[in-house]
């Protein structure tokens, strides 16, 4: 059976709607790990409650990014993992997990990339004015959001509630992820 890891810092709602999507046999594969650079984020308990491995460790304990990289690729290549997730993974990815994983880690992003770049995008698209907002999943490689993209999916919103784009992007994420992992998977 295929192996994922999923990275993630925050609610994990993505982590959650892939766990389970394993856990149901609609994607064929496992979550091997779940990686997670917040100690007090609710993924860690989502987790927990699959009783998924994880990883959880705080940067500050490092003395520099290489450091937890190493460990988690280490960690990675000791479960043969597949497949590399960010879910909600607010960090930005360094030269040895890169060198280790690139061509088998993806991203999902909260815009129509390359429009919204970075850690504010639903915010940044409502105070522009957008009327067309959209989800896109991309390789990660050294540019910030900025690999190759593997799938998008566009909404329609005109109002100026962020909290109502983050409500309606996040169903779309959840469907639009598992179905991009299945894809990728079933091509390799
Ligand atoms: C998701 O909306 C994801 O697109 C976004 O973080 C959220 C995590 O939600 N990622 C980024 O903004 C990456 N730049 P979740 O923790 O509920 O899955």
């Amino acid at each position: 059976m295929k192996k994922l890891a999923v990275f993630a810092s925050g609610s994990g709602t993505n982590f959650e709607a892939i766990a389970q999507a394993c856990a149901d046999g609609v994607i064929d594969a496992e979550v091997a790990l779940m990686v997670c650079d917040v100690p007090s984020a609710a993924v860690v308990a989502r987790a927990e409650r699959f009783g998924i491995r994880k990883f959880v460790f705080s940067p500050k304990q490092y003395s520099c990014k290489a450091g937890y990289e190493k460990e988690i690729v280490d960690k990675m290549d000791a479960l043969g993992i597949d497949l590399v997730c960010l879910a909600g993974y607010m960090r930005i990815v360094g030269e040895t997990l890169l060198k280790a994983y690139e061509g088998r880690i993806i991203n999902i992003h909260p815009s129509l990339l390359p429009a919204f770049k970075g850690a504010h995008a639903v915010e940044q698209a409502v105070e522009y004015g957008v009327k067309v907002y959209g989800i896109t999943i991309h390789y990660v490689n050294s540019d910030l959001d900025g690999g190759r993209i593997i799938a998008q999916k566009a909404f329609e919103y005109d109002g100026s509630d962020a909290e109502e784009v983050h409500r309606i992007g996040q169903k779309i994420e959840h469907e639009l992820y598992i179905k991009t992992i299945n894809q990728l998977l079933c091509a390799r």
